[in-house]
């Protein structure tokens, strides 16, 4: 080996941690684990906390099926790093009734059997939560026939629904019934804030 080959190898970088320690915030608990740095938010909650309740579909962002929420916001965590979603507020399926008492996303898709199989249902709920959240906040979506920020929120109808929701499939075809659990949830919560 020549002498200027042998420096550049002395020279060459030490091979960088692949894991760490890190603390999710998860459901209101505080939980550390080590994790390999390529871990995604779907496998750390699944394989290593034992969260089974959000499901693995398609594992590419595109079934919907892994959505949790992030500091409020829904997110497909089968696209999200764990290292990522570091101090930051995570609530899957698990974390949504208070006691025995369901949350009311929870509780229309139980009244109005919005599923079949139920395989992709928590993925439903979670995004149906901030569907009805973004709606209240305004936020237009692709079939928003006027989106200026002075014609306030449009009515959440069914298209509405679908348009928000599109990003969860069912393989069972409920969609029918999560259509008008979703309805039902928006209009208990617009109910509520009225009372
Ligand atoms: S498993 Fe994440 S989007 Fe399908
Ligand atoms: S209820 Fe079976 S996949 Fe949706």
């Amino acid at each position: 080996m020549s002498g200027t080959r042998e420096r550049r190898l002395n020279m060459a970088p030490a091979p960088s941690s692949t894991s760490s320690d890190i603390t999710l915030n998860i459901n209101g608990e505080k939980r550390t684990l080590p994790v390999d740095h390529r871990t995604t938010l779907l496998d750390a909650l699944r394989e290593r906390l034992d969260l089974t309740g959000t499901k693995k579909g398609c594992d590419q962002g595109q079934c919907g099926a892994c959505t949790v929420l992030l500091d409020g916001r829904r997110t497909v965590s089968c696209l999200q790093l764990a290292v990522a979603a570091e101090g930051r507020e995570i609530t899957t399926v698990e974390g949504l009734a208070e006691g025995d008492r369901l949350h009311p996303v929870q509780q229309a898709f139980l009244d109005l059997d919005g599923y079949q199989c139920g395989y992709c249902t928590p993925g439903q709920i979670c995004s149906a939560i901030a569907v009805i959240e973004e709606h209240a906040a305004g936020w237009p979506s692709a079939v928003t026939d006027d989106v200026r920020p002075e014609a306030g929120p449009p009515p959440l109808s069914a298209e509405e629904i679908r348009e928000r929701m599109s990003g969860n499939l069912c393989r069972c075809g409920a969609y029918v019934s999560i259509v008008q659990a979703v309805a039902q949830a928006a209009e208990a919560k617009t109910e509520e804030a009225a009372a």
